[in-house]
């Protein structure tokens, strides 16, 4: 197998700090969610990691299920039209959904996937993303829970992805220029 240590160029998040983060976030979901269990809803595949780190935090039953979207036609997302892949398996009317995503890049994802949760009827429809790249944004998304602001630059791991690949990696990092030139 190979080494994707090579790979590397710097640690931006380590896993000890993402931890310390999601332990946060979990207290303020706790408390904020006092009497009503929402529907955990992860878009995959980024979201993976932190669903499942998330949620393990949770001091409650957190049921949970999963979308996968795609923007519509090949490559961009501008034009903010997203395609579903997967749908849930869950009726969500009337109930409280909180979207569990990796990251908000653009926010085109979020900004669609919150009307259209909402458009089904659900009684109200939060966000909890572990990244956010302020500077990227061209919708404004209303984020309840964010983990960290980064800049806007390409990072792997803990769910991101470059290529479907890095995924894996336990923390946030960026990888050498020499990786994306193939
Ligand atoms: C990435 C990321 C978010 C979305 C954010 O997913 O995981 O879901 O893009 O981008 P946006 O704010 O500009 O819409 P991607 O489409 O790469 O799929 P993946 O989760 O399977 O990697
Ligand atoms: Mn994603
Ligand atoms: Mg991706």
């Amino acid at each position: 197998a190979t080494d994707m240590g090579s790979d590397l160029q710097q640690v931006l998040i380590t896993e000890e700090q993402i931890g310390q983060r999601l332990d946060e976030m979990a207290a303020q979901i706790d408390a904020d969610y006092a009497g009503r269990d929402p529907l955990l809803v992860g878009v995959l595949k980024g979201a993976v990691y932190v669903m499942a780190d998330l949620s393990r935090r949770l001091h409650m039953s957190a049921p949970m299920d999963w979308m996968a979207v795609s923007s519509y036609g090949s490559g961009t997302k501008s034009s903010g039209v997203v395609r579903i892949l997967k749908d849930l398996d869950t009726d969500v009317t009337d109930r409280h959904i909180l979207i569990v995503e990796d990251v908000i890049d653009s926010g085109l994802t979020l900004s669609w996937l919150v009307g259209n949760l909402s458009s089904r009827g659900a009684a109200s429809v939060e966000i909890a993303t572990l990244l956010r790249k302020p500077d990227a944004a061209k919708v404004e998304v209303d984020v309840k829970y964010v983990g960290f602001d980064i800049p806007t630059e390409f990072v792997v791991g803990y769910g991101l992805d470059y290529a479907e690949r890095y995924r894996n990696l336990p923390f946030i990092g960026t990888l050498r220029p020499e990786v994306y030139g193939g």
